[in-house]
């Protein structure tokens, strides 16, 4: 991918294929995905439910597996250019441990609700960071002071069920950050929680992020929170990326029909617009028979017999913004960007 960076990204995702093999069939839920992230940056991916966001955090954090699962052959997930699809058992313990974590949306799900946080944080440090339990105690009472627990030392000795649900968020993010891990995935963080504390808990991320140059990839549904967190953005649709680039590019010059449909669906895209990404008309491809072409074709408004029939390229537009679409063609007919203010 072309991008504006100097420096070796971090992470280099090739050719992502992951499939599940279900008694209805294969469902191909993401066809081919590349992206790089570079160090301190926020990578934003956006596109509506059910697109292979999820998927493609968990195979970037080494959590596909099991028997139903294929990673197809090809698909290559380079972290400082080692590929973890080929990392051994210690190497990926190590890799997910101590150099990258993830924040779910659903944190009740993801803390192992029969032991005391303090001691889930403390575990990771133990082991990867060689701290003894003193150490590692002190460690766990910084690390939920710092993420704005009240009164830590007395709530390292609760349960996960005695949090309320941003409080737990915000123990997640803990033991995420006590590592300080060098890439942090946020799978909707923030979604379930009040707008308030939404708020606090994007800005934890920042600060974090500033501290310790932490490579984000943020998966949300709000544009606003991309505006606000996100230095690039990648907009998938039916398990492949269709556009690439800075905010500024997604936001003012996209070149994709499917982001004018997503941003046409917010009425602003300032900071202080908190729209989640509404409903576009139509529905996406079937996974099991994905079409042969591009997977927008049944509810694009520009769509020509040649999308119907062959994958679009990927067109480049400079400084690393780039689009998957016939309409970029030297021979297709010429679109203007619609207007998408005007048609709010
Ligand atoms: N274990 C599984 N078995 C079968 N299909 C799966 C499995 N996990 C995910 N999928 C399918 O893969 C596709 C991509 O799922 P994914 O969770 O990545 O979507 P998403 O973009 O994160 O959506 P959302 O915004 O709703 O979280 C979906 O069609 C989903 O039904
Ligand atoms: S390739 Fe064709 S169908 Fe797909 S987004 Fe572009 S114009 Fe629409
Ligand atoms: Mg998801």
């Amino acid at each position: 991918m072309d991008t504006p960076h100097t420096n070796a990204p971090i992470l280099q995702v090739e050719d992502l294929r992951v499939s599940f093999h279900t008694y209805a069939g294969e469902v191909k839920a993401v066809r081919g995905v590349s992206l790089e992230l570079h160090e301190g940056e926020a990578l934003a991916i956006v596109g509506e439910s059910g697109c292979g966001k999820s998927v493609t955090a968990k195979a970037i954090m080494g959590l596909i597996h099991g028997k139903n699962t294929e990673i197809k052959p090809g698909s290559r997930i380079l972290y400082h250019g080692e590929n973890i699809l080929e990392y051994n058992a210690r190497q990926m313990r190590h890799y997910k441990g101590g150099e990258c974590a993830i924040v779910f949306q659903d944190a009740l799900a993801s803390l192992n609700p029969t032991m005391r946080v303090g001691r889930q944080i403390m575990e990771n440090l133990m082991i990867h960071k060689g701290m003894d339990r003193a150490e590692a105690a002190r460690e766990a009472v910084r690390m939920l002071g710092l993420v704005g627990i009240p009164d830590p030392e007395k709530r390292v000795r609760e349960y996960p069920h005695q949090f309320s649900g941003g409080m737990r968020q915000r123990v997640m993010i803990a033991i995420a950050f006590a590592c300080a891990p060098r890439m942090l995935i946020c799978d909707e963080p923030t979604t379930a929680l009040d707008v308030t504390i939404q708020e606090q808990i994007l800005e934890l991320i920042r600060d974090l992020q500033r501290i310790h140059h932490t490579a984000v990839i943020l998966i949300t549904h709000d544009l606003g929170v991309v505006a606000n967190m996100a230095q690039r953005v990648m907009v998938m649709y039916s398990g492949v990326v269709v556009e690439c680039g800075s905010c500024e590019d997604i936001f003012y010059r996209p070149r994709h029909p499917y982001t004018w449909a997503l941003i046409r669906s917010v009425p602003r895209l300032d900071l202080e617009n908190k729209q989640a990404l509404s409903n576009i008309p139509g529905a996406p491809p079937d996974l099991l028979n994905p079409p042969a072409g591009c997977p927008f074709c049944t509810r694009c408004d520009y769509c020509m017999d040649i999308c119907r029939e062959q994958m679009p390229a990927v067109t480049h537009f400079g400084k690393g913004h780039e689009a998957a679409c016939w309409l970029h063609h030297p021979m297709a007919p010429h679109v203007d960007m619609p207007d998408l203010e005007a048609e709010q």
